[in-house]
């Protein structure tokens, strides 16, 4: 099991692009493989969830080439050849190793075909609950069971079905379900409606519509008539906005720095961190280079002595992957934040409110845990300690940063997991103990206090 060894910074002022968005590269290969021709892809996160999906679509014939490789588990560039909407039969069970996103979006595509396949996880995959998406494909006529040792968790076996349409009221706000219904809507005869309690990610929207699948989008309702094909499209990925998320609160917390992350997705279903990291203090400004589409462009940000917040209930599911992080944010701040209606925080990579709460305890933060989130009293100083990430990338990455304003070495255990999505995260860790960037590449003015 590696580990990673994090030592106090007094000062951060640097200038870097993150890896691809983790989300929209998932989609990208699943829309890809769909399409009617050949699809160029670019920025594609080469992290284990998103190979996993892009293999998954090799087993159902859509075959892909890298053409590009950067070095240091950089970006790559792709090009997969799009079936038709026409997909083979996979020769072996489908690995979907650590990725929720994976398995659940992969379920919706396989509930309408004429073969029967199978879809597996790894340990903590296979606890996490797939009813949520198993209750709406059933409803549409999918023949899916659950094979797991816990009840309605994977392995999922998808049988050979006919889908009819449905108009699905989602209990829970996960973009993930409204996906699996989308995708298995379009093998669907009529249209298929999906109404979300409030507003999660929209890739899977956006990405429709850059393959020119038409959709109608009111309010929360998304409606999408089956039987269309998407249309083959050359796609660039943005950075992730989570990867980017690690390197903003860094910079957030620690008075006086300055930084700058390049051609990030600025999605506004994504960038609630932001708002966040605002209301703390930090000074912080999107430039948004290109709105069509997936909006991209920089943020940068600047240091400050941050103070508590309360995330509002209605921003949750746009920050919900940034929360382990923001709760480090918290820490550092002086004051209270609560952090509270995020039960879906439970059932993550891991449990989530657990392990965050645990870590900082172990880190000398003073914090209350609930049912559906917590409260985080600020303000004490960070020790460095023994992290345990229990597998999640996630956690493992937020006590990283962490560890950057602890006194004495922290060191994270099971590190492993981070390449599930930000594979080089350890060398930007490294590199932003030495990166120096030019004062005139910010646009900020510098504060004196
Ligand atoms: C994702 C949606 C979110 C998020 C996950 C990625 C997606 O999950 O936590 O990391 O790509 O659709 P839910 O939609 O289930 O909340």
């Amino acid at each position: 099991m590696s580990t990673l060894r994090v030592k106090a910074i007094s000062s951060l002022h640097a200038e870097f692009s993150v890896p691809g968005d983790k989300s929209i590269s998932h989609r990208a290969a699943i829309f890809g493989g769909l399409s009617n021709g050949v699809c160029e892809i670019s920025n594609f996160l080469s992290s284990e969830d998103c190979l996993n999906t892009l293999k998954a679509m090799h087993s159902l014939g859509a075959r892909y080439e890298v053409i590009e490789e950067l070095e240091n588990h950089g970006p790559i560039t792709l090009r997969i050849h799009g079936q038709s909407m026409k997909l083979c039969a996979p020769v072996a069970a489908i690995d979907c190793g650590n990725s929720g996103t994976g398995m659940r979006l992969l379920a919706g595509l396989l509930a309408g075909q004429d073969f029967t396949s199978e879809l597996f996880g790894d340990a903590s995959l296979s606890s996490r609950p797939m009813g949520r998406i198993t209750a709406p494909l059933a409803e549409m006529g999918a023949n899916i069971e659950t094979l797991g040792d816990k009840p309605g968790c994977a392995p999922l076996k998808i049988h050979a079905s006919k889908l009819q349409p449905i108009t699905y009221e989602m209990p829970v706000a996960s973009a993930q379900v409204k996906s699996a219904v989308l995708i298995a809507g379009l093998f669907a005869e009529g249209t298929t409606s999906v109404i979300q309690p409030t507003t999660t990610r929209d890739h899977t929207e956006r990405m429709l519509a850059a393959f020119r699948v038409s959709t109608r989008i009111e309010g929360n309702k998304i409606s999408l008539p089956g039987g269309q094909m998407p249309e083959s499209c050359d796609f660039a990925v943005p950075g992730d906005i989570s990867s980017a998320a690690f390197w903003l609160v860094a910079a957030a917390a620690m008075d006086g720095s300055r930084l700058l992350i390049k051609d990030v997705g600025l999605n506004p279903t994504r960038t609630a961190i932001l708002k966040v990291l605002g209301r703390m203090g930090a000074r912080i400004i999107e430039i948004i280079h290109n709105s069509e589409g997936e909006p991209i462009g920089n943020i940068e940000i600047q240091g400050a002595p941050l103070t508590g917040t309360t995330l509002l209930a209605e921003e949750i599911p746009n920050l919900i992957d940034e929360i382990p992080v923001i709760a480090v944010a918290a820490a550092l701040a002086k004051g209270d934040t609560h952090i509270r209606n995020a039960r879906e925080l439970r059932v993550k990579e891991t449990d989530r409110i657990t392990t965050t709460v645990e870590n900082l305890r172990k880190m000398g933060a003073d914090v209350e845990e609930f049912e559906d989130g917590m409260t985080i009293h600020g303000g004490k100083p960070l020790k460095g300690a023994d992290i345990e990430s229990h597998g999640d990338h996630r956690i493992a990455m937020a006590f990283a940063i962490a560890g950057l304003f602890a006194k004495g070495d922290t060191v994270i255990h099971g590190t492993d997991c981070i390449n599930t999505s930000y594979p080089g995260f350890a060398h930007h860790l490294d590199a932003i103990r030495h990166e120096r960037t030019k004062p005139e590449d910010f646009i900020l003015p510098t504060i004196t206090r």
